[in-house]
């Protein structure tokens, strides 16, 4: 435990987790070895004597570290495979021509993407990358709508404009998916800004400083010209800037919307938690009005649908509710954007769960969806559901948006399967990527990414026995870590893969439980949503290990019916809402976790880099400086969360608060009524507990 120790510890590579799982199998050697080496021996009895001190074992437990771990003989190499000073040169082939850099910057609803893919269009062969499958999937349409024959290529899905599958010149992609390799001559970076984003970032940093084309166009906030700039720099590349202005006004309202019952054509409610999206929607339809809802873990194709219906002028529905899945670059016919909150639950990049504000960023974002150029609203409106969020809104929009700084740019993981090649030991895998992290070294500008998810897939199929690369492939896949169902199933293929038994169309069937019904109440459908991520685990899998998931044209088409099966029950969803808090035990309403995986937005719709690349894996960054600037909002976040304590209840009695249907004053009452209620124990709990507390009595009485 003591310091010198522990420091002579990390100067031979073992930081606080290998040190301590050292230790463990060292005392456990000693201890449970029938004979220990002669010389420790000697040295445990010089101890014992008061002959010899304590430290003296630290050589014996540095040799059998070393047994344990043997890379750490190897600690100048994995250092060496760690540096990654350099990212511009991990790309030859862009660093081999000059590359004429195009910045549009301006914000929401300007053109810039209209502008940077005017150019596209009219260039012999181009490549867009965009952070969302819709986008990408906006420009594949548009590109063919115009006769320009443009595939699209994402995690989980290739399409070919033309029919004898010949790539065409024209390529619309998910931004992890475009590749370094290709010479283009028109590539389009859409919402640069992402760049920051500390778990996806990487794929923008890559392209930026990878894409091979003559000209580059980069579309997003302003505030990352400086970035674009300096990152160019390095690469000795210039930027030309082109600044774009609103094409619509947008204006903040001074008033919130309050009541549901001021809704109008054209209003769109943003949540950002799925119970709030059932809740409102709940709420909407019960004043006989038709809704479509859009959140980020439903399928695209029922994305589309509900967008389409919303946006056609001849369908009654006209009232839009979303998380902010609608956030970026979607062109959908929104006259106001109402805030239903403006704390949204978030995942730090230590993983922890946090409440914050939205950032100005984040708000512009949402807000630009407004009046969008070229829909049948010539200007848009944004306000908040409650006058308190309103006054935080108006704050929050009016600060300028901090510089995207970059600090990081880094091959992600692949030095970590080198180094693993080097021992070929699967249970190294998991702790290499950690040493990786800890020993990478990084130009000023870069830091390191996010590797979670490739953590928590090398330590879920650990025990697998995988040869190197699979397991690399498998640990990238794109997987929704918090729902069980997809992860059992991505342990069972990786098993199943591993005794090289082909993963069938039948197998995934009866696992599934193929053909599926439409959902009855919500858990249902949120099922049903597991079972489309399924599929794009599998359709993504095939894409790298073909003649092990042979069936990826059946799949896709069963995942089609999926989607058709999803939306009609997005179209029931208040009679689901319905069943499920009938069928919920009394006190029980919430129907899904508040903590709902709004991050999955990005994986789901992306997927992820082409495993079998070899190429460095770069992974962007955000700068310290662009740290949420949490300090500058504590009052309206520490009030709310003041207020959650103070209601006592989460999020049920902070809702029938919010509808007018507890106030205060009633709440308070109900407490100290429950509470002496409680206290005379008429309720289950209160009996259950003094039964408890009297059992615990009878118990010290016995003894
Ligand atoms: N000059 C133009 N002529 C016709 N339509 C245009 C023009 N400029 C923009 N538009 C249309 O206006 C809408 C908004 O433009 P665009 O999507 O390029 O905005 P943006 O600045 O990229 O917004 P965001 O930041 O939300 O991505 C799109 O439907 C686009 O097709
Ligand atoms: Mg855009």
């Amino acid at each position: 435990k003591r310091k010198e120790i522990q420091r002579l510890g990390v100067e031979n590579g073992l930081d606080a987790r290998l040190f301590h799982q050292a230790f463990i199998s060292f005392r456990k050697y000693i201890m449970e070895s029938s004979s220990v080496s002669a010389d420790l021996h000697i040295i445990l009895n010089d101890i014992c004597c008061g002959a010899g001190h304590v430290d003296d074992l630290f050589p014996f437990f540095l040799r059998h570290a070393k047994q344990i771990f043997p890379m750490l003989d190897c600690m100048d190499d994995l250092r060496k495979i760690s540096d990654l000073r350099l990212p511009p040169n991990w790309y030859p082939d862009a660093r081999a021509i000059q590359r004429k850099i195009i910045f549009h910057a301006g914000p929401t609803n300007s053109g810039k993407t209209y502008h940077a893919i005017q150019r596209f269009l009219s260039a012999k062969s181009g490549i867009y990358c965009g952070p969302l499958k819709l986008l990408a999937h906006e420009i594949f349409q548009k590109s063919n709508d115009a006769n320009v024959p443009c595939d699209l290529v994402t995690g989980e899905e290739r399409v070919f404009a033309n029919e004898d599958a010949r790539q065409a010149p024209h390529v619309a992609c998910t931004i992890e998916m475009c590749s370094t390799n290709t010479p283009y001559e028109v590539a389009v970076i859409d919402e640069i800004q992402m760049i920051r984003d500390p778990a996806r970032g990487w794929a923008w940093t890559r392209a930026l400083l990878g894409l091979c084309a003559e000209e580059i166009h980069v579309c997003g906030e302003p505030a990352a010209i400086d970035l674009v700039t300096e990152l160019m720099y390095t690469t000795g590349e210039e930027v030309e800037v082109r600044n774009y202005k609103r094409l619509t006004p947008l204006t903040v309202l001074d008033y919130p919307l309050e009541s549901l019952d001021n809704l109008r054509p054209g209003d769109c409610i943003v949540c950002f938690s799925k119970n709030d999206i059932y809740s409102v929607s709940r709420q909407i339809e019960a004043r006989g009005l038709e809704c479509a809802v859009i959140y980020g873990s439903l399928p695209p194709g029922t994305k589309l649908e509900q967008a389409k219906k919303f946006n056609d002028p001849d369908d009654p529905c006209k009232i839009l509710v979303a998380t902010d899945a609608i956030g970026m670059g979607l062109n959908l016919c929104i006259r106001r954007i109402i805030f239903n909150s403006i704390v949204k639950p978030t995942v730090n990049e230590k993983g922890e769960k946090e409440i914050d504000s939205i950032t100005t960023s984040q708000a512009l974002q949402i807000a630009g969806r407004a009046g969008r150029f070229g829909s049948s609203f010539k200007q848009g409106e944004v306000t908040a559901m409650h006058r308190d969020d309103l006054v935080r809104l108006r704050e929050i929009l009016g600060e300028a948006v901090p510089p995207v700084r970059v600090r990081a740019s880094v091959p992600g993981y692949t030095a970590v399967p080198w180094a693993a090649l080097w021992y070929s030991d699967p249970k190294l895998f998991c702790l290499l990527s950690d040493i990786f992290v800890s020993l990478s070294q990084v130009d000023g500008m870069y830091f390191v990414c996010n590797i979670d998810d490739f953590k928590f897939i090398a330590d879920m199929i650990q025990h697998i026995p995988l040869n190197l690369r699979s397991r690399y492939v498998f640990c990238t896949a794109p997987l929704n870590r918090k729902e069980p169902f997809v992860c059992t199933t991505l342990l069972k293929f990786a098993r199943q893969f591993s005794r090289n038994e082909p993963l069938t169309f039948d197998w995934l069937c009866r696992h599934t439980k193929w053909p599926l019904a439409a959902p009855k109440n919500i858990k249902e459908l949120i099922h049903l949503e597991a079972v489309h991520d399924v599929f794009d685990l599998y359709l993504w899998l095939s894409y790298r290990f073909l003649d092990m998931f042979p069936d990826a044209v059946l799949v896709r088409d069963i995942q089609k019916k999926l989607d058709d099966i999803i939306q009609i029950g997005v179209c029931n969803i208040t009679k689901l809402i319905r069943a499920s808090q009938s069928a919920a035990a009394p006190g029980t309403a919430e129907v899904v976790p508040e903590d709902f995986p709004l991050s999955k937005d990005a994986r789901v719709v992306s997927g992820r880099q082409g495993a079998a690349s070899t190429e460095a894996l770069s992974i962007a960054v955000e700068a310290a400086g662009l740290r949420r600037a949490r300090s500058s909002r504590p009052s309206r976040l520490g009030s709310r969360q003041e207020d959650l304590k103070s209601y006592g209840r989460g999020s049920l009695a902070n809702r029938l608060l919010r509808e007018g249907l507890l106030t205060q004053e009633m709440l308070r009452q109900l407490e100290s009524e429950w509470q002496d209620q409680h206290r005379n124990g008429r309720y289950g709990i209160g009996s259950k507990r003094d039964d408890q507390h009297s059992s615990k009595e009878t118990r010290k009485k016995r003894k």
